[in-house]
């Protein structure tokens, strides 16, 4: 059985997506789930695109030992460089240069020729092979190119020192068929004097992106490119996690495996899902809240009988398990940890923990039992918690149908200066984040707001999303209380404190 390797590209073509912004410490963390996924190689950013990705690129490089480390670059040699000082402190690092091949790429976008493109091919890889070992070539648009130029492309990145090539179904425009017949056309026509691996990297405007991704491996590419839960551009990129339990459970037709350890699937979604604010559809496959889930009797029926009537994958394969252990207030830090073991999360840090272990002590003071699903909103908490800057000290908001809405708010800086707000609003909440703009006399647009109810029941904690534009840049905060004034009030300050963490980078 051949095995393929996975290039997983959610911290850059998924982050670079609207909406999936992540900050340094999310990223480290997505990074090490996974690491610990068994990803082969993890594409960290484009270190050249901003400071804050070169930073991101060299701080995953530094943590991750058993994945490959890579970093996306332009076929320009100012790109590549870039990229090399972020990735060289890697275990493995991998440079990754890509340039469009399409006519209309060339006519409108780059404004190059076919013989321009082959030697901005043969600089850029030789260069990248001169200071890394794993130089990584793709070709954007290769779906809609023009094929004799493409083999033409491939195999001046060969002869340069290329490792791999990579299709990119840039505008997800492919069918199977024609992926296939592409990937054995290359396979038959290239040569080279050193072994190299023929890669392909697929979107999803036509909802193929993972058809084509399996249409590939069939007729022989060695690697495949995705993102997890299919985040990316437009309509995302390929899920890994479908690719990977389609081999898992298909084994039959594609005789072929990863390195995946399929059991971490569920915990390395929900923590994206967690981090971006960003849902999974409920029936999205593989990891959508619905998929174990029957709601018509005859499928309950059969189900009741034998799982496998109507499931054709188990819950225990990508990781999910009942979990039996009820944690409350008498709960102490032992339980407490081996509960977050149980639930997967295996990279928290002791500091991390013993944060959430206080909020959780803390909330077992207003909710008897505690369950996994106010767990993970600790999670989120801690996870995406950057320096607090600014913290709330004390608040009052006044609100009624026969009343102007308004907050006064008294404020923490550096957690001993106190900067006190007051404003009015259409409502309660708008109220607090206008005192809060009172307060710091800062200039900030709220974009989006989204509340949640962590769990049913009265008791339920209120899970505050928001994003914040400041400067013409995106920020995003999250908080979590019971009483959702208070959580939406951090959730607007943890995106403050964003600010101020990612510009002091
Ligand atoms: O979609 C695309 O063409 C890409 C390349 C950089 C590989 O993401
Ligand atoms: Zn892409």
């Amino acid at each position: 059985m051949r095995t393929i390797k996975i290039f997983d590209s959610t911290l850059r073509d998924g982050e670079q997506a609207p909406g999936y912004s992540m900050n340094l410490k999310e990223k480290i963390s997505i990074a090490r789930q996974l690491e610990l996924l068994g990803i082969d190689v993890i594409e960290a950013g484009f270190a050249v695109s901003s400071p804050g990705d070169f930073a991101s690129i060299k701080a995953i490089s530094e943590e991750i030992k058993d994945s490959s480390v890579a970093s996306l670059s332009r076929a320009v040699i100012k790109d590549i460089d870039y990229s090399w000082n972020a990735v060289k402190e890697a275990k493995n690092p991998h440079l990754h240069i890509f340039i469009a091949t399409s006519d209309i790429h060339l006519q409108y976008k780059l404004k190059m020729t076919q013989e321009e493109v082959l030697e901005r091919v043969a600089e850029s890889v030789k260069h990248a092979r001169n200071l890394c070992g794993s130089v990584q070539f793709s070709a954007e648009d290769a779906t809609r190119s023009d094929r004799v130029f493409l083999r033409t492309v491939f195999q001046t990145a060969l002869d340069n020192g290329a490792t791999v090539i990579n299709m990119a179904d840039t505008v997800g425009y492919t069918t199977p068929q024609e992926m296939s017949s592409l990937v054995k056309y290359m396979k038959e026509t290239l040569v080279s004097n050193s072994p190299f691996d023929i890669s392909v990297h697929c979107h999803n405007d036509l909802g193929l992106a993972v058809a084509n991704s399996l249409a590939a491996i069939s007729a022989g590419a060695d690697r495949v490119e995705g993102t997890i839960n299919g985040i990316g551009e437009r309509a995302g990129n390929a899920a890994i996690e479908e690719i990977v339990m389609n081999l898992y459970t298909r084994k039959d037709i594609y005789d072929a495996c990863t390195k995946i350890d399929t059991t971490r699937i569920s915990t390395v979604s929900k923590r994206l899902a967690m981090i971006t604010g960003v849902p999974i559809p409920p029936n999205k496959p593989i990891v959508g809240a619905n998929m174990f889930a029957h709601e018509s009797g005859i499928h309950q029926h059969g189900v009741m009988q034998n799982r496998q009537t109507y499931e054709i994958i188990t819950p225990e394969s990508i990781g999910l398990k009942e979990n039996k252990m009820i944690l409350g207030k008498h709960s102490g830090r032992h339980a407490f940890e081996e509960k977050l073991i149980n639930m997967g999360y295996l990279t928290l840090t002791k500091e991390q923990i013993d944060a959430m272990f206080t909020a959780f002590k803390s909330l077992t003071d207003v909710k008897h039992t505690v369950n996994d699903k106010d767990i993970e909103a600790l999670i989120r908490g801690t996870v995406s918690n950057v320096p607090e800057l600014y913290s709330l000290d004390k608040y009052v908001i006044n609100s009624g149908n026969v009343l102007s809405n308004t907050c006064n708010i008294r404020l923490m800086h550096k957690g001993k200066d106190c900067v006190d707000g007051f404003a009015t609003g259409g409502g309660p909440i708008d109220a607090a984040f206008n005192a809060v703009n009172d307060a710091l006399k800062m200039d900030i647009t709220l974009i989006d707001y989204r509340i949640e109810s962590v769990t049913g029941g009265a008791d339920a904690q209120g899970a505050v999303s928001v994003k914040i534009k400041h400067n013409d840049k995106i920020y995003k905060g999250y908080g979590v209380n019971i009483n959702i004034f208070e959580a939406s009030i951090y959730a607007y300050l943890n995106a403050i404190n964003n600010i101020f963490y990612e510009t002091n980078l």
